[in-house]
């Protein structure tokens, strides 16, 4: 095995399944941190805490050679004042709560990647956006990734690495939005949404995963790291790929205001959909990262096996 402890917070939700998958043959052991018990599986073991309070689970960050913070309220839900608060205090909780019980141990985790995300860029059609030279956006959204990102620099962990990764739309078979996407293609209405102009910085969940071995293995890397395929799609493009893969030959497209009524009616926000993300990976290419999979078509074709 070549990692002795991998801890993952929130990671019984998507990401942190394809996390424990991954380093389930690379790593001793995977802890989880979840508000809920689970039974453990061979060496995954999920251990309880409240995201806001430190016990017991403390032990588990001793030495360990990463921790991942996934922890956060879905985002996928209609942005009332309610969940608007539960999306900031399921992200900057935990995360205040990680930084203080890093700074205080003897023998903290080596590397403390916090998910953050690509939509903090600004809302661009006319260039992409990069760690050096993107632009922050404003709104809810954007709000929440700053205090995210606040939360995370707000203790000094001095012998804790820390990367803020500022993940993509994560694609994958078994959750998140590509189950979402296929759905909409198998009921015929799988064509473009709003103009379908909009930017779609996505990642195959095998490539975030190993973004985040590549980051353990390269102790140069620290702050901020986008972690997108470097190669964005237009959204038209996107659905287009998923129904020529799956073979449906209609898609009816679904314009804004058929979204804004959707949105309502299913519980969701438009600007997930229709906001547009080009982002670019540049730390990442730059320190000689490959990802196996630079196309959507080569994503979607995998993802559709
Ligand atoms: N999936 C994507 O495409 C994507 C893209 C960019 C960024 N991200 C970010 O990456 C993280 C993981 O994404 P995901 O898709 O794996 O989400 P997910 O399936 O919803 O999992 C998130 C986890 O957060 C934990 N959580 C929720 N509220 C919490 C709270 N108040 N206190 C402590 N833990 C809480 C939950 O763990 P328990 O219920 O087990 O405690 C849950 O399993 C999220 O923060 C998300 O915003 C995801």
């Amino acid at each position: 095995m070549k990692y002795k402890k991998i801890v993952l917070a929130g990671g019984n939700g998507y990401l942190g399944t394809v996390l424990a998958g991954y380093y389930k043959d690379k790593a001793e052991e995977i802890v989880i941190l979840s508000r809920h018990e689970k039974q453990t599986d061979g060496n995954v073991r999920t251990v309880t805490w409240d995201g806001k309070t430190a016990g017991k689970w403390t032990a588990e960050l001793v030495n360990a050679d990463m921790l991942v913070n996934l922890c956060g309220k879905n985002v996928n839900c209609r942005y009332t004042e309610k969940n608007k608060s539960e999306i900031f205090a399921s992200r900057l909780l935990p995360t205040e709560l990680l930084g203080q019980v890093i700074h205080d141990l003897y023998e903290p985790p080596k590397l403390w990647i916090n998910l953050s995300s690509a939509t903090i860029y600004r809302h661009a059609e006319d260039g992409p956006q990069d760690e050096a030279t993107g632009e922050i956006g404003t709104g809810f959204s954007v709000d929440v990734c700053n205090a995210w990102e606040a939360a995370f620099y707000k203790y000094e962990t001095p012998k804790t690495r820390k990367v803020a990764l500022r993940m993509g739309i994560v694609l994958g078979r078994s959750d998140s939005v590509f189950p979402r996407l296929l759905n909409l293609v198998k009921l015929g209405i799988g064509g473009m949404q709003g103009n379908g102009e909009q930017y779609v910085s996505w990642v195959h969940e095998h490539d975030a995963a190993r973004s985040t071995e590549w980051l353990m293995e390269h102790p140069g890397l620290n702050g901020i790291v986008n972690c997108t395929a470097p190669i964005p799609v237009k959204n038209a493009e996107l659905m287009h790929i998923i129904r020529k893969t799956y073979g449906m030959p209609l898609g009816l497209p679904a314009p804004k205001w058929l979204l804004e009524i959707g949105s309502v009616v299913i519980g969701t926000e438009t600007e997930l959909i229709l906001k547009s993300r080009w982002v670019l990976p540049k730390r990442l290419l730059d320190s000689g990262f490959k990802f196996e999979f630079e196309t959507a078509e080569a994503a979607v074709n995998d993802i559709l096996r």
